[in-house]
């Protein structure tokens, strides 16, 4: 007979055990504490109960996937009530969360409380720039600054838990989820990881404005085939150790609470149903105590995969494999209390995975008041914020890549006369907020044209003409984008003031629903007629400063023929266009980075600047020229622009680059000279790379070990050191083991992946 236990005894039970933890203050003490009480509680569950907590519902109001199957609200409401859900996507905001909360709290048997997740990626109501644009700024205070303001605003709205961040690797600008990672590198993507799930974790979970974060989307994802979204992912071993893997370990070392797992197919097991990635390397070798959730629908969808037969089967293979929480597939729902009572599943593993959730709850105070982040007084003093504001400009700026200017074009003086701003994407107050925008308010960004005029006044003629057309219709998260067919009748307006002002500012590039999830293209290159009115603008005013707002690498060697200067500012956020402006006239001095190539044209994507040597390398001084080099025919095998490339209006020199193996074996300490040897005050970014020459499994030309961020005076000059150790010169080997070997090695240093001035040393480790 199964033994029932009032609420009030077991919230007493819960209680007394949190009281007496919170005066030993100490770390260990505390989560031994709730690994207690998360046992005693495990106890007290029935099995429906345990299935129950690793259901996870959306709110049907929001979808950000297919429809579910049973969205019935008054089914779901009750299943709540049951104890049959343990956490609950897309209900936001203080006063709704505190319903579907007493749902579960005020009805069901142990009254354990939900757990609201939502995808705050790139802010809540305060948009920041896209991760792509904060990785740009190689500023780990960046990350960190955004996502602590994004924590603040989601748990004043009622949220417990973001799925974010995004740390898969993307080097294939054709995938419309690039704009969500941090680029190309596991180096910098790691470094940044690391940032963003401090930021939202802050120092305690139970903190009132911590929430959990969630690494994504383990693992593979950004390899999908051919850049499409959803794909196939086959990859080796050696790809998946040592380049995908890496930021996630990162996230998991920064005590991430949750990872979520991925649609694609890894090499032929679905990373749903992968036990070696989610229990051998994840639970096992990293000792990862969070909970991991599936993607949406992603255990159902093993069925779509050709993996399981049917959604029993389905239910079996992705719990064996370790996924914890099922959202939206309705499988565990249906089908996992069955598999366990004919003994298909070991209810062992179940308990692992309730135990994984409950903790995290703990973690997060929610047995202590479930309704702790639902405080709409909290919410009406938290969001879009003054100080939120300017943290969001001031990471605009930093994300900004300064990728031309010729003759100096930039930063332009307040005197100027006059200025043409030209471009749908210029006038646009809603593309600047991204795709994964969140609760922000439709077309409440700051635009590239009220920047401008905001940082001039009155004093100067700014004029504005969309010229070109992009998108005509619905712009959604979900809904297909419609390419307009510009009929060229804005052209001649464009001309016109183009024509008569001393400066062109021209934002050219893509729509922020041109990239996100499900939004793949299979051409980079500037969509519409934005070239052909960039050429005959081109025509008319020479002085022509491009601003790029696009969620990818584009393939634009034109715009890098015809416009003396050239601004990426991704999709900056809700201060856009003020931190554009910012730039543009030298209030700050761009620092930023590029975390990913570009291309000259879209089919050497994937593109990265971490590639193998191949037996037939390009030889510099080719005299034969033949053909029998690994190239192409039609474009060369660099990048556009190249990984960690970044222009200043001032200008640095390196020089004396030494290298010294230290005392302590296997340690080695570079340092180089840095001199400011412009007229302004700069910030530059020093990164050294290192080449293993010859190795049991061949290494990568150059990759990226560490970098430091300088700001030097005009005419300033420093010495700045790194110090490295095995850790920097070893690889997974196929095995999975990391092993490190002696041999030569080159140690370059540079300002971005191409321009490295090296040495090359002997390591014995
Ligand atoms: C995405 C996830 C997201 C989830 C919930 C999925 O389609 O792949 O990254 O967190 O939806 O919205």
């Amino acid at each position: 007979m199964k033994k029932h236990f009032s609420i009030y005894s077991i919230i007493l039970i819960l209680f007394m055990t949190s009281f007496s933890c919170q005066s030993s203050g100490d770390q260990e003490k505390k989560e031994s504490s709730i690994d207690a009480r998360v046992d005693s509680l495990l106890a007290l569950m029935t099995l429906e109960e345990k299935v129950g907590q690793t259901v996870m519902y959306t709110s049907t109001w929001e979808l950000t996937g297919p429809a579910p199957a049973n969205g019935n609200n008054a089914y779901r409401a009750q299943q709540i009530r049951n104890g049959r859900v343990g956490g609950m996507l897309n209900v936001i905001g203080a006063k709704g969360t505190r319903s579907a909360q007493q749902l579960a709290v005020e009805n069901s048997r142990l009254g354990i409380p939900l757990i609201f997740g939502y995808d705050v990626i790139h802010g809540y109501k305060t948009m920041f720039p896209i991760p792509l644009g904060q990785a740009a700024s190689w500023n780990a205070e960046v990350a960190r600054i955004g996502s602590e303001i994004s924590a603040i605003e989601a748990a004043s709205s009622g949220l417990h838990w973001t799925f974010a961040p995004m740390v898969d690797i993307c080097r294939d600008g054709r995938f419309g989820r690039i704009m969500e990672s941090a680029g190309e590198d596991p180096f910098l993507t790691s470094v940044m990881a690391k940032a963003w799930v401090n930021g939202y974790q802050g120092d305690d979970l139970s903190d009132q404005y911590s929430i959990a974060a969630c690494a994504k989307h383990f693992a593979g994802y950004g390899f999908v085939e051919a850049g499409r979204d959803y794909n196939t992912v086959d990859i080796s071993p050696n790809t998946l150790y040592n380049t995908v893997l890496p930021p996630f370990k990162a996230a998991s070392d920064a005590g991430v609470a949750t990872f979520m797992n991925a649609f694609n197919d890894l090499n032929g097991v679905p990373a749903t149903g992968n036990a070696h990635i989610q229990r051998d390397i994840l639970k096992g070798e990293w000792g990862f105590e969070g909970f991991v959730v599936s993607d949406w629908g992603s255990i159902g969808e093993l069925l779509n995969h050709g993996f399981a037969e049917d959604s029993a089967h389905a239910a079996q293979l992705a719990m064996r494999a370790g996924s914890d929480m099922d959202m939206e597939s309705e499988v565990y729902e249906y089908h996992l209390q069955k598999a366990i009572e004919e003994g298909k599943i070991n209810e062992k593993l179940l308990d692992d995975a309730v135990r994984r959730i409950l903790k995290v709850k703990f973690q997060l105070g929610l047995f202590d008041d479930p309704y702790k982040y639902c405080n709409e007084v909290l919410e009406k003093k938290n969001l879009l914020t003054v100080e939120n504001l300017e943290a969001s400009r001031d990471a605009a700026r930093k994300s900004t890549v300064l990728l031309k200017n010729e003759k100096n074009l930039l930063p332009l003086s307040k005197d100027v006369n006059s200025i043409a701003v030209i471009g749908e994407l210029a006038g646009s107050k809603d593309v600047p907020l991204g795709n994964w925008r969140a609760q922000a308010n439709k077309n409440s960004a700051v635009s590239l044209y009220e920047g401008i005029k905001n940082a001039l006044g009155d004093r100067t003629s700014v004029e504005f003409a969309a010229g070109y057309q992009l998108i005509e219709g619905n712009r959604t998260i979900f809904d297909t984008l419609n390419f307009a067919e510009d009929d060229g009748s804005g052209f001649k307006e464009a001309i016109r003031i183009a024509k008569r002002s001393e400066v062109v500012i021209m934002a050219i590039g893509e729509d922020c629903f041109q990239s996100g999830e499900g939004r793949s293209q299979a051409d980079i290159t500037l969509k519409g007629r934005q070239l052909e009115l960039l050429e005959k603008i081109a025509q008319v005013n020479s002085n022509i400063i491009v601003v790029l707002m696009n969620g990818r690498p584009l393939a634009i060697p034109e715009v890098h023929q015809i416009a003396p200067a050239i601004l990426e500012s991704w999709h900056a956020g809700s201060e856009a266009g003020n931190a554009i402006a910012d730039v543009i006239f030298g209030e700050y001095n761009p620092s930023g980075k590029l975390p990913v190539s570009f291309p000259y044209v879209t089919g050497q994507e994937p593109l990265h600047y971490d590639r193998k040597s191949t037996g037939r390398m390009v030889p510099e001084n080719d005299q034969y020229d033949m053909v029998f080099w690994s190239h192409y025919e039609d474009a060369p095998n660099e990048a556009l622009y190249p990984f960690g490339f970044g222009l200043s209006y001032t200008s640095f020199e390196f020089n004396n680059l030494e290298v010294i193996a230290s005392e302590n074996p296997g340690k080695i300490t570079v340092s180089v000279g840095l001199k400011n040897t412009g007229d302004l005050e700069g910030t530059e970014t020093i990164q050294v790379y290192i080449r293993d020459i010859a190795a049991s499994i061949t290494q990568p030309i150059k990759k990226l070990v560490d970098f430091k961020q300088i700001r030097l005076l005009s005419g300033q000059e420093d010495r700045i050191s790194f110090t490295l150790d095995s850790s920097d010169f070893g690889f997974y080997n196929p095995q999975y083991q990391y092993i490190v070997e002696d041999g030569k090695f080159e140690i370059m240093v540079g300002n971005h992946s191409n321009n490295l001035i090296s040495q090359t040393v002997e390591v014995k480790f």
